[in-house]
């Protein structure tokens, strides 16, 4: 399912009607796509309708961030600068955060492709080919459970 958001405000109510699904089995997300395209922006407003109060940036160098809120833990990885030698420490904890309750986002999960989860919730975030401001976020799995969420992601926009 593709989702065209022309506007920053736009992105918002996708991530907050995205965030409103979560419940406590919490969930395991990758975004993939264009540099700067909003992979962030989007989780930052996910976390931010989710009642975490820390300010959300994108966890580059250190590449983890964890958060709290009411319902679960929340990870956040970005693996863009994630060195060859990183990648397998980094994918063990991967494995350790797929168990439930827990709600993940992996940033640039291309670059540990065959470390993720089949199961996991694809975000794909692009550049309109027009319009800067135009991004078009893209979700997919190709597991059951998974699917059944998006089908439920609506948003009036
Ligand atoms: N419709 C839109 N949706 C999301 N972001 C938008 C939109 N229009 C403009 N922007 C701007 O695009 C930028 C997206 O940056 P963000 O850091 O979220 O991208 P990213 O995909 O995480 O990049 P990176 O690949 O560097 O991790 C922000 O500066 C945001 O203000
Ligand atoms: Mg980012």
């Amino acid at each position: 399912m593709k989702i065209k958001t022309q506007t920053l405000n736009d992105t918002k109510k996708l991530a907050q009607a995205f965030a409103s699904l979560l419940d406590e089995k919490g969930l395991f997300v990758t975004l993939t796509g264009d540099i700067g395209a909003g992979k962030t922006q989007f989780i930052r407003y996910v976390l931010e309708y989710l009642g975490v109060d820390k300010k959300v940036t994108s966890p580059s160098f250190v590449i983890l961030n964890e958060y709290k809120c009411d319902k679960f833990p929340i990870y956040h990885f970005d693996l863009y600068r994630l060195e060859e030698k990183g990648l397998k420490s980094v994918v063990d904890e991967l494995r350790e955060y797929t168990k439930q309750n827990v709600l993940t986002f992996i940033e640039w999960a291309e670059f540990a492709y065959d470390e993720i989860p089949k199961d996991a919730l694809k975000i794909n975030v692009e550049y309109d080919s027009e319009d800067v401001n135009i991004r078009w976020f893209e979700f997919s799995s190709s597991d059951e459970f998974q699917e059944e969420f998006i089908k439920k992601l609506k948003v009036r926009l």
